[in-house]
């Protein structure tokens, strides 16, 4: 081989590397030249048996020349890649599809639903208010003045300029009763906020209110109503009770239980081994709330209720942990 030789070697591979249109084409100059039989490694290879003088000018130029190849086949292949990918960006179509899921809703939301559309069926209006509100729709018109170890029961977040997040959903049976005149039957669905946290308690939580008005309204109706509405969720035999309770709001008062569904009444960590698991509490409604919204409390009756929505659904699905409901795993959430 002599340095001509070479050079004419040279003059041929970039001849044809200039002619390479496809990755194929390049792949196989690549070997043609540089591949383990090809010209370029032949010469490289042949360098130990040359004369010594020549040994030295062939080898070096040899050598230029394998990495000259090398670095434009490189270059060459990137300039091809990104002509492929500028005909069709990202498009591979010989990679499967992806599977759509599809989404669901919460199961929290699922039972909302079925709440609502429960009283709905009795005739009740649905009825909204803010989350943000004032002390006095939150509490003061709720005949829960600034200094009743009440507003103790719900640790409350406050906010700037004396705002809170609400408690309950309470303050809608005043905005509602300010805004109507009775009659009324209203239920109302939110959220509610407070400083607690355990398997039974979550910071922000769901309630749907309950207040009708009329003029013979009596604690029996309350009762039936909620019992039925028990049966309507749960099915028709379980077992409900009422405990006499405090409300400022309401007078009398109660909370209801349903049966545990875990253990069925036996005892086990979601109702504290008492076998009951309070859903609500209600009562009827005060003279003085009353009285705050401008109704004649002698003409006028009223009942009214507050139903824990996480409550009702983990009772439902048999869940015992209402902390899983706002952790967001998706193996939790799949299952409803
Ligand atoms: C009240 O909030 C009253 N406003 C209910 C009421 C309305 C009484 C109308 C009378 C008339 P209580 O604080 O007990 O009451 O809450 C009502 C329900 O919300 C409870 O029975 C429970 O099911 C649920 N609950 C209370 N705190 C939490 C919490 N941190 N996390 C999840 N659910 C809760």
């Amino acid at each position: 081989m002599t340095e001509k030789e070479l050079e004419e070697l040279r003059s041929r591979a970039l001849k044809e590397l200039e002619e390479v249109r496809d990755l194929r084409a390049l792949e196989e100059v690549r070997v043609r030249y540089l591949g383990r039989k090809g010209l370029v490694t032949a010469v490289v290879k042949g360098i130990k048996d040359l004369p010594p003088e020549a040994r030295r000018v062939i080898g070096r130029r040899a050598n230029e020349l394998k990495n000259e190849l090398e670095d434009l086949i490189r270059r060459r292949r990137e300039e091809l890649l990104r002509a492929a990918e500028d005909q069709a960006p990202g498009v591979d179509l010989t990679l499967p599809g992806r599977p759509y899921e599809l989404g669901k809703l919460h199961p929290v939301t699922q039972i909302l639903q079925e709440i609502c559309e429960i009283f709905l069926r009795l005739g009740f209006d649905i009825a909204r208010g803010p989350e943000v509100e004032t002390d006095y729709y939150n509490f003061e018109a709720l005949n829960i003045p600034p200094d009743h170890p009440a507003r103790d029961m719900q640790d409350t977040f406050y906010l700037e300029n004396g705002l809170l997040l609400r408690t309950h959903t309470s303050p809608i049976q005043i905005r509602t009763m300010l805004s109507r005149q009775p009659p009324l039957r209203i239920i109302a669905p939110g959220k509610v906020y407070r400083c607690d946290s355990d398997v039974r308690h979550t910071p922000m939580f769901h309630q749907v209110e309950g207040l009708l008005v009329d003029r013979e309204v009596s604690f029996a109706h309350l009762k039936g109503l909620l019992t039925y509405f028990a049966r309507e969720i749960f099915g028709p035999r379980t077992r409900v009770r009422f405990r006499p309770s405090y409300f400022p709001f309401t007078e009398p008062s109660a909370e209801m239980d349903i049966q545990c569904v875990i253990c069925r009444g036996r005892g086990c960590r979601l109702c504290g081994d008492t076998g009951w698991l309070e859903i609500l509490g209600a009562g009827m409604v005060h003279p003085h709330v009353f009285q705050a919204v401008g109704y004649d409390p002698e003409e006028w009756r009223g009942l009214a209720f507050g139903l824990g929505v996480e409550r009702i659904t983990m009772l439902r699905f048999g869940i015992d942990d209402i902390r899983l409901f706002y952790e967001n795993h998706l193996y939790f959430l799949e299952q409803f």
